[in-house]
């Protein structure tokens, strides 16, 4: 499979480790033998239609801050859209910053993979969150197939486990939560007896948190996986204006001890029921949902199998690169097995 991989930070860099690391279990394993054939950064693009050398690229990204330093294969300047409208592949792996005002650079790049027949597996929120009804109509209408697993609890398969294992069942009730960095501020809000700005700092400092942490701790970040998950399990037609959002700002001390007396822990929570909604929320300390640190949990509620809670790791680099090989075999298996996108 060729691939064009847009964004070599963090996660591009992690799928390229697992390639090399795994060539052979995933040849043996599966058939699939992928091929990166242009990788983009800010600096511009490293190009080979035969595929690059990866163990070279990450050296050069590494030792030259970008891809396109490369001597013979780099091309400073060139863009991610020229990459994907020129280049003959199979697949765009998208995994630049994500942004929520515009979705974009994303939002193009998905767009112009889709345009030029490209399938697309995409780690990013932000188009998802505002134009998923669009993009994945685009998908169909193109007949090629869009996976964006490591969206969700980066390596935790919340939305393969609800597709695929209840599959045949009807999921009526979705909640949980989404966020890992406010779920850490919160546990240390309750175990260290800290405030929120003091375990908010802490968040910070140990590189949970970014400098400017909104996008968590309003409730931002959850509410954009709360619109991917109502979208592709619940089959909703919605984008982030219909969810109602509130963090965790405002949550006191005195809020975390009074739930404390009566038996329960405050988490921020995301539900999917008649309405989309993200707010601090008073849960009982025996839910399966009350997991601590960093942690994501979710629990799926469905017409027959009854509730189901799914943990896990919602953040990192390897485990949202793990998300997004899963989702190329997926593509691999169904090109191989001829199922057309659905
Ligand atoms: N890291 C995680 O734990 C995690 C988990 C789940 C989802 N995600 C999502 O996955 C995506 C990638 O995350 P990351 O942690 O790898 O981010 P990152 O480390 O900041 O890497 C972003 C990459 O995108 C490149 N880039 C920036 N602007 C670009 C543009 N206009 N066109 C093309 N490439 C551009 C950057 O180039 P330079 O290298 O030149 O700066 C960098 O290589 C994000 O959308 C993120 O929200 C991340």
């Amino acid at each position: 499979m060729r691939i064009i991989l847009i964004g070599y930070g963090v996660v591009g860099q992690n799928l390229t480790r697992i390639f090399i690391n795994r060539r052979a279990e995933l040849f043996n394993n599966y058939g699939f033998r992928p091929r990166v054939i242009a990788v983009v950064d800010r600096g511009g693009a490293a190009v080979n239609p035969k595929g690059l050398d990866l163990e070279r690229l990450l050296l050069s990204k590494r030792e030259k801050g970008t891809v396109a330093a490369d001597s013979k294969f780099g091309k400073p300047g060139a863009s991610a859209i020229e990459m994907i409208e020129s280049l003959e592949a199979e697949a765009v792996v998208e995994a630049s910053p994500t942004n929520i005002k515009d979705g974009e650079p994303a939002l193009s790049y998905i767009k112009a993979a889709f345009r030029t027949g490209k399938h697309v597996v995409t780690s990013n929120k932000g188009p998802l969150a505002l134009a998923m009804p669009v993009l994945t109509e685009l998908a169909e209408h193109n007949r090629v197939y869009f996976r964006f697993s490591g969206s969700v609890g980066a390596g935790t398969p919340f939305l393969e486990f609800a597709k695929r294992c209840l599959f045949g069942d009807r999921i009526i009730f979705i909640r949980g939560i989404l966020n890992g960095t406010t779920n850490f501020i919160l546990t240390e809000m309750v175990e260290r007896g800290v405030s929120f700005e003091q375990a908010l700092k802490k968040a910070q400092d140990l590189g949970y948190a970014e400098a400017d942490p909104s996008m968590d701790i309003d409730g931002f970040d959850a509410a954009c996986k709360l619109v991917i998950l109502a979208n592709w399990v619940m089959g909703k037609k919605v984008t982030l204006k219909d969810v109602s959002i509130q963090g965790i700002r405002n949550i006191t001390r005195n809020d975390i001890e009074s739930a404390e007396k009566e038996g329960f822990t405050v988490k921020l929570i995301g539900s999917i029921g008649d309405k989309l909604e993200v707010k601090p929320t008073k849960i009982s300390k025996e839910e399966p949902l009350a997991v601590g640190g960093t942690f994501n949990a979710v629990t799926f509620v469905s017409e027959f199998a009854g509730e189901q809670t799914l943990i896990g790791r919602g953040a990192g680099g390897v485990e949202t690169a793990s998300a997004i090989l899963r989702d190329l075999l997926d593509i691999k298996q169904k090109l191989a097995a001829r199922v057309w996108p659905e």
